[in-house]
């Protein structure tokens, strides 16, 4: 077992949903597996008072699903403290240094103290600033980090200035940017899967490869996120960072090596390669939707908290391209939105026909299909190879099958969730699977005149019926460079 990990939490956002959700859990799951021992606390701040007793009680409900032994679950839970604590009051920061020193010595903590902001936004850079000036930050030797939820930023500027906030406070080696599809088992296997498959490797680029499909799809509408998600869209709520990231770990060159300095180092080269789009690119490689009304369902302009005028983008289909020598005239695909007709993440690789193919010429131009590897994020993880192989008959023909590897109930039981993995990460240094700001900046930059253009213009909306797969110019701006979408099925 590795050794544990010494650290004080500090949990700005201790009572909210995100916190009471997932965090705790996750870092439940760490305790259990022994990442975290008895050398932990976790104080809990938010303005609404809670007693210590009270807020171990709602630690205890959050974890009350990954218990299976109450004794270890009320020992977990008496390493958390609460203390109200409002993070715009000057004031309050200096009680909280004192306190931290009696929680790093009661527990032997080395002075290591992890900031984790899990609350709106706004608050990111002010939290930062007042740790830094009232003297919160640990100065006997342990080390400081701060986790930053997202959104981070609603554009470039935005972000930058949030950016020049935080590292007034903190370096960016001690900054982690949480993009927690960047904590799934799937996504962080895309390396694995490319780089430690000599037989994947070899093809990975334009040569062979046709196309990339990159699939974010949901079955469920806005439900009560309306407020925060009217004021977002799909482009920038899960285009600008989990689809980029993924997009990005498909089409980075070979690191240096896998430690986290030489990841970002390859994935920002990657992000900066793109070709980014002036208003005529835009209007040619970006489509947006918005769900209307079908299947006994409300349109989104009918959803309780959205304005009955809002042109808010509930989908987003577009075609990336890099200059990167790789990948010289492959497109990749980027699909998102809501009220789709499957819940799935995937990525589709398709690779090109071979023309010359002696069965594709003497006996079956039709029939023989080109190779595509799947690989498989949501609900499930897997992969799935699709190949060509003789069929059963006299004669001579061909069918197509699938090579299919599932993770089973067994499996998928026992891979981490994604926030214990970053939790994981975050206590032991390791950036590789956190944004940095080189690539934030670059995603915003991308994302801006995309945003922008759809700002100005007035979009025909609603364009696309629920349990659809978004409106057809999605398909359209496939099938002009002769592509289809190879998922739900292909054409
Ligand atoms: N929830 C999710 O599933 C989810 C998913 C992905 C990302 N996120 C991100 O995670 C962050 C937290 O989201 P959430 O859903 O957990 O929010 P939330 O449920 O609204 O919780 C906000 C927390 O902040 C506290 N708070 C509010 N104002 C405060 C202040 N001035 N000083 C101190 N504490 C204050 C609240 O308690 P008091 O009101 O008592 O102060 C509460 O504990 C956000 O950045 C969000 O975008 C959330």
């Amino acid at each position: 077992m590795a050794t544990a990990n010494r650290a004080l939490f500090m949990l700005f956002g201790g009572t909210g949903d995100l916190a009471l959700r997932k965090l705790y859990p996750a870092l439940f799951e760490l305790y259990k597996k022994g990442s975290i021992d008895n050398h932990f606390a976790l104080l809990g701040l938010a303005r609404r008072p809670h007693t210590d007793e009270e807020f171990q009680k709602m630690v205890l409900d959050s974890i009350s699903s990954e218990a299976d032994n109450q004794e270890q679950a009320e020992e977990f839970a008496s390493h958390f403290y609460f203390r109200s604590h409002d993070v715009t009051n000057v004031e309050h920061y200096r009680a909280l240094s004192k306190l931290a020193d009696e929680l790093d010595k009661k527990y032997e903590l080395d002075g290591n103290r992890i900031f984790y902001v899990s609350m709106a936004p706004r608050f990111f850079g002010i939290v930062a600033k007042n740790l830094k000036d009232e003297h919160v930050l640990s100065d006997n030797g342990g080390f400081n980090r701060l986790v930053i939820e997202k959104p981070f930023g609603r554009d470039y500027d935005s972000a930058e200035k949030l950016n020049n906030e935080l590292t007034t406070a903190f370096k960016e080696d001690q900054i982690f940017r949480i993009d927690h599809y960047l904590g799934k088992e799937m996504v962080q296997s895309i390396p694995v899967i490319r780089f430690g498959n000599p037989i994947i490797d070899a093809v990975w680029n334009h040569n062979y490869i046709d196309n990339i499909q990159i699939t974010l799809s949901e079955k469920l509408g806005v439900e009560d996120r309306a407020g925060y998600y009217d004021t977002a869209g799909a482009l920038r709520d899960m285009v600008q960072n989990h689809t980029m990231q993924i997009m990005t770990l498909l089409a980075m060159d070979k690191p240096a090596s896998f430690v986290d300095t030489d990841v970002r180092a390859a994935k920002i080269k990657t992000l900066e390669n793109m070709n980014f789009y002036d208003t005529e690119g835009v209007k040619e490689n970006f489509v947006r939707g918005q769900y209307g009304a079908g299947s006994g369902s409300a349109a989104y302009r009918d959803e309780p908290d959205v304005p009955h005028d809002s042109n808010n983008d509930t989908f987003v289909a577009g075609k990336v391209t890099y200059k990167l020598p790789r990948w010289e005239g492959t497109p990749f695909y980027v699909r998102t939105g809501k009220k789709l007709a499957a819940k799935a993440t995937r990525v589709d690789v398709v690779f090109k026909k071979d023309i010359n193919n002696i069965f594709a010429k003497a006996y079956l131009p039709d029939t023989l299909k080109t190779n595509v590897l799947s690989i498989l994020i949501d609900p499930r993880g897997g992969i799935t190879l699709r190949v060509n192989v003789k069929d059963s008959k006299q004669g001579f023909h061909t069918e197509t099958i699938d090579l299919d590897y599932l993770q089973n109930d067994a499996r998928a039981s026992e891979v981490p969730q994604p926030y214990e993995r970053l939790f994981h990460d975050i206590l032991n240094g390791d950036h590789t699977n956190f944004a940095s700001w080189p690539e934030v900046a670059a995603a915003w930059k991308y994302v801006d005149p995309i945003q922008k253009y759809w700002d100005e213009t007035q979009p025909n909306f609603p364009n696309y019926e629920p349990g659809s797969m978004g409106p057809k110019a999605s398909d359209e701006l496939l099938a002009r460079d002769g592509h289809s979408w190879y998922f739900p099925e292909e054409k």
